[in-house]
C-alpha cells in the first residue's frame, strides 16, 4: 500500500511537476565527476613523472677526451649528461628517490605509548670512546636471526662497552618484536626508527637506502661512527673496540670481506661512474696512485667488478656526508639504475671509496671473526686467532676464487699480508691459489 502511493506521488509530483530540476541536478552531479575524474589523472600524472623515465642506456654514450682515470677505460664522453646543456635530460628528470614522502625518517605513529624518541642525545655516548652506532635495517621476518646477530656482537664486544643500537625498518615492529630485540642488548640502549613505509618496501629500494640515506636518519644523526649489522651475520671473536680502532688510526671506511660482484647488478655502474668523474673538477677525484681504484681494473684496465661487502662495515660518517659523496651519490639516484640494475651498496661505496679517499683510509679488520652466507672470515693470525675465535680458520674464504681481499691488501697494507702469508704457510693447508696469491711475500 505504502510503497505503491509513494510512486504514485513520484509520478504525480515530481516527474509531472519538477522534471526540469532533475534534470538540472542530474547535470551538476555530471560535470561534478567529470571534473573529479580529470583532477585524480592530473595527480595521477604527477605521481608517475617523478619516477626515473629515461633508460640506463641513453647514459651510455659517453666520449674520451678528459684526464680522469676513466680516459684508459675505453669510455666515452657523457653527451647527454654534461651539465649546463639546454637538453640535459637530468633538468627534467626527478632522481628515483623522489618518488619517497618521508626520507628522513617518521614516527612510530603505531606505538602510541612508547615514548617518541626521534635522535640520539649525546649522553648516550657519555661512558663510550666513540660516537659510534651499530645500525640494522629489520623486517618483521627477520626477527630471529637480528637477534642472534645482536647476541653474537654483544657476547663478543658490546656487553662490556655498551653502545648503542639503532634499529631501523620499513614497517611496523611491534612491542613484543622490540621487547625481543631489546633484552638481548645489555649495556648500550636501543633505539626504532622508521623509514616511509610503502615506498621502503620494495626490496630494490633497499642497497639505495644503505648507499645514500641511513644517515639522513634523525636517529644517525649526531653519530660519528656507524658499524652496519646485517640480520644472519655472525660474529665469531672477542673483539677489541672496532670504533676506537677506526678513530685512532684514522680510518675512514674498515671492512673484512671483499668479493667480485654480480656482473648484471653493476653492469653500468662503472661506466655512469667514469661519466660522474668528468663532471668534476680534477682537484675533487684523487689520482689513482693514491687510492685503491688500481684494484678495480683487470689487465684491459676495465673494472673487475671487485668490491667491498657493506654488510659489515664502519664508516665515519663525515665520508657519506662529505659534499664529494653526496654529490656522486645524487649523480648516480638521477640515472635510474638503483631501480633498473638494482646496483649494491657495496659496490657504490667501493667506487666512491676509490674515487675519494687514500688508501690508507681503509683498514682491513683481519681480527674480526665473521660469517655471512657463504663468506667466511677467520682471522689469519696466530695471535688473534687462537685465544679469541670460535671459527675454524680453515673455512676462511679469503682465497676462494670469488675474493679480492689479498689483492685489495697490496694497497691498503702490504705488511699484512706478509704476516698472512707466514701464518698461511704455517698453519693452513693451502691450495693453489692462496699459493699464488702470497707468492713473494
Ligand atoms: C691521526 O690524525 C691525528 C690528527 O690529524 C694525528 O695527530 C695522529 O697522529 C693520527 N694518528 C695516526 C695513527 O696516524
Ligand atoms: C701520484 O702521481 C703524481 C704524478 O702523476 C705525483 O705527483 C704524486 O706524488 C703521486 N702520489 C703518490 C702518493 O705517489
Ligand atoms: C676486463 O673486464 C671487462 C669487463 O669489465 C671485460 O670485458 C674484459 O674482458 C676484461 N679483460 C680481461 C683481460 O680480463
Amino acid at each position: 500500500m505504502r510503497l505503491s502511493s509513494t510512486t504514485k506521488y513520484f509520478q504525480n509530483h515530481c516527474l509531472k511537476y519538477y522534471p526540469k530540476r532533475i534534470l538540472r541536478w542530474i547535470l551538476i552531479v555530471l560535470i561534478l565527476l567529470v571534473f573529479l575524474s580529470i583532477i585524480t589523472l592530473l595527480l595521477d600524472n604527477t605521481y608517475n613523472s617523478s619516477s626515473p623515465s629515461l633508460p640506463l642506456s641513453s647514459y651510455m654514450n659517453l666520449g674520451s677526451d678528459t684526464n680522469s682515470i676513466f680516459e684508459k677505460l675505453h669510455i666515452t664522453k657523457p653527451n647527454t649528461i654534461v651539465a649546463n646543456n639546454n637538453n640535459d635530460p637530468l633538468q627534467s628528470l626527478q632522481p628515483e628517490h623522489a618518488m619517497v614522502n618521508h626520507l628522513f625518517g617518521q614516527e612510530e605513529i603505531d606505538d602510541l605509548h612508547a615514548p617518541k624518541i626521534t635522535w640520539i642525545d649525546d649522553n648516550v655516548w657519555e661512558h663510550v670512546p666513540v660516537k659510534g652506532v651499530l645500525y640494522m635495517f629489520l623486517r618483521n621476518e627477520d626477527l630471529q636471526q637480528a637477534r642472534s646477530t645482536i647476541r653474537s656482537i654483544e657476547d663478543r664486544f658490546n656487553h662490556n662497552v655498551g653502545y648503542p643500537w639503532v634499529i631501523l625498518s620499513n614497517q611496523y615492529l611491534s612491542p613484543s618484536f622490540k621487547k625481543y630485540l631489546t633484552k638481548v642488548v645489555t649495556k648500550g640502549r636501543i633505539f626504532f626508527g622508521r623509514v616511509d613505509r610503502e615506498t621502503w618496501n620494495y626490496p630494490k629500494w633497499i642497497p639505495t637506502y644503505h648507499a645514500g640515506f641511513f644517515f639522513h636518519h634523525p636517529l644517525m644523526q649526531n653519530a660519528d661512527y656507524s658499524w652496519r649489522v646485517e640480520p644472519s651475520a655472525y660474529y665469531s671473536c672477542e673483539m677489541e673496540d672496532p670504533f676506537l680502532k677506526m678513530k685512532t688510526l684514522n680510518k675512514t671506511l674498515g671492512f673484512v670481506m671483499t668479493s667480485y660482484e654480480e656482473k648484471m647488478a653493476v653492469r653500468s655502474l662503472w661506466s655512469v661512474t667514469g661519466a660522474f668523474t668528468k663532471q668534476q673538477s680534477s682537484d675533487q677525484i684523487r689520482p689513482s696512485n693514491e687510492t685503491i681504484m688500481p684494484w678495480l681494473l683487470n689487465d684491459s684496465s676495465e673494472y673487475n667488478f671487485c668490491h667491498i661487502w657493506s654488510n659489515f662495515m664502519i664508516l665515519d660518517l663525515t665520508f657519506l656526508r662529505s659534499e664529494q659523496y653526496q654529490a656522486y651519490f645524487r649523480f648516480l639516484d638521477y640515472s635510474g639504475g638503483f631501480f633498473y640494475e638494482s646496483w649494491s651498496d657495496g659496490a657504490v661505496i667501493t667506487l666512491a671509496a676509490a674515487m675519494f679517499l687514500k688508501r690508507e683510509e681503509l683498514y682491513f679488520f683481519n681480527e674480526i671473526g665473521y660469517e655471512y652466507r657463504f663468506g667466511v672470515h677467520c682471522p689469519l693470525s696466530l695471535t688473534d686467532y687462537y685465544p679469541r675465535c670460535s671459527c675454524d680458520v680453515e673455512l676462511t674464504t679469503d682465497f676462494n676464487r670469488d675474493s679480492c681481499t689479498i689483492s685489495m691488501l697490496q694497497y691498503v697494507d702490504k705488511h699484512r699480508i706478509h704476516d698472512i702469508a707466514k701464518f698461511a704457510r704455517r698453519h693452513l693447508m693451502i691450495g693453489d691459489r692462496a699459493r699464488s696469491l702470497l707468492s713473494g711475500f
